[in-house]
């Protein structure tokens, strides 16, 4: 039974999600749902794991996911439909997606002109996804089969670090952000991190953490390895360009890992999803193009305070003694 507080909280959510005039950069509701998620992954301090199945907490995430999906549905176009549903068209659909996608490019801005400042503003902003790296995506693999499963378990365990702790990407990335004075703890700038950014994570574990929104999820992972590669290149010569080229181990990781994983995932993932299943053609297309749509909308906020000459971060919270 919801006590008052839980009725309480789901309205006043409720209204939050109404009367918010984007909630793709609404920092309260982002933050609210990146909690809630955060039950099903590594939890909260000071938090008992029982909220995480919690009736009344449930019925707040499906409000502000509702509105969230509706919003991103509206938002993100999606073209390039394939006439088949064969491996090799769901392939190419996607990679002419990821080719025809024009964002900014935040990785040429950090490969020629980011001040160390900057360097270190992008790694605070990448940590909210890259200190967890891969798991929203994992939770798509008991909810495949066959060779879609086989392809996700391959690139996945790649991102793990293949049985080697130190080798996983997450860890990687923690390195990273040790080596440049930062605090490589997840979670550890959950103050500072923009709302789009927060978003970016919140769409990922909304596809993965619904049965529904699996085509999407595997979509996501597709766009994601393909527009990887390249710009991981990039940042890495945006790292021996400022005098990081110790540092640079997780994007070449990226370079060589990814130009794989892009073909395991277009071709077995996706088209082996969509040859036994069909229908989730539609949400396969939906799922890349949130990937691209979203890196874009990331890429613009961060690139437009820089050209503004503010921080990308935001204020520090003062909490009340
Ligand atoms: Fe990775
Ligand atoms: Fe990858």
């Amino acid at each position: 039974m919801a006590s008052d507080a839980q009725f309480s909280l789901v309205t006043l959510v409720g209204s939050a999600v109404d009367e918010t005039t984007d909630i793709v950069s609404d920092g309260d509701l982002q933050l609210t749902l990146f909690c809630l998620n955060a039950l099903h992954n590594d939890g909260l301090d000071h938090v008992s794991d029982a909220w995480e199945w919690d009736a009344g907490l449930m019925e707040v995430r499906a409000v502000i996911e509702d509105a969230f999906e509706q919003v991103l549905r509206a938002r993100i176009p999606v073209s390039g439909r394939p006439t088949t549903s064969s491996a090799d068209a769901v392939a190419k659909a996607l990679f002419e997606l990821a080719a025809a996608d024009k964002s900014p490019g935040l990785s040429r801005f950090v490969a020629s002109k980011a001040s160390k400042e900057q360097l270190l503003e992008f790694m605070v902003q990448r940590s909210i996804y890259q200190l967890r790296e891969a798991d929203p995506h994992t939770w798509a693999i008991p909810r495949l089969n066959g060779r879609a499963k086989a392809a996700l378990v391959e690139i996945q365990t790649d991102e793990y670090g293949g049985g080697r702790p130190e080798r996983m990407h997450a860890e990687l990335f923690a390195t990273t952000m040790r080596g440049l004075g930062l605090d490589g703890t997840y979670g550890g700038y959950i103050d500072r991190v923009a709302p789009v950014a927060l978003a970016s994570v919140n769409m990922m574990t909304m596809f993965g953490l619904h049965r529904r929104l699996r085509g999407a999820i595997v979509g996501h992972l597709a766009a994601f390895e393909m527009t990887s590669s390249s710009p991981n290149r990039l940042y890495g010569n945006g790292f021996r360009r400022l005098g990081f080229a110790h540092l640079t181990e997780y994007f070449d990781e990226h370079v060589e890992a990814d130009a794989v994983h892009e073909q395991i995932a277009a071709r077995d993932l996706a088209g082996g999803l969509v040859e036994v299943e069909p229908e989730t053609l539609d949400d396969v297309l939906f799922g890349a193009a949130a990937c691209l749509a979203m890196d874009g909308w990331v890429t613009e906020y961060v690139l437009g305070a820089w050209k503004a000459g503010r921080t990308s971060l935001e204020p520090s919270w003062t909490v009340a003694a």
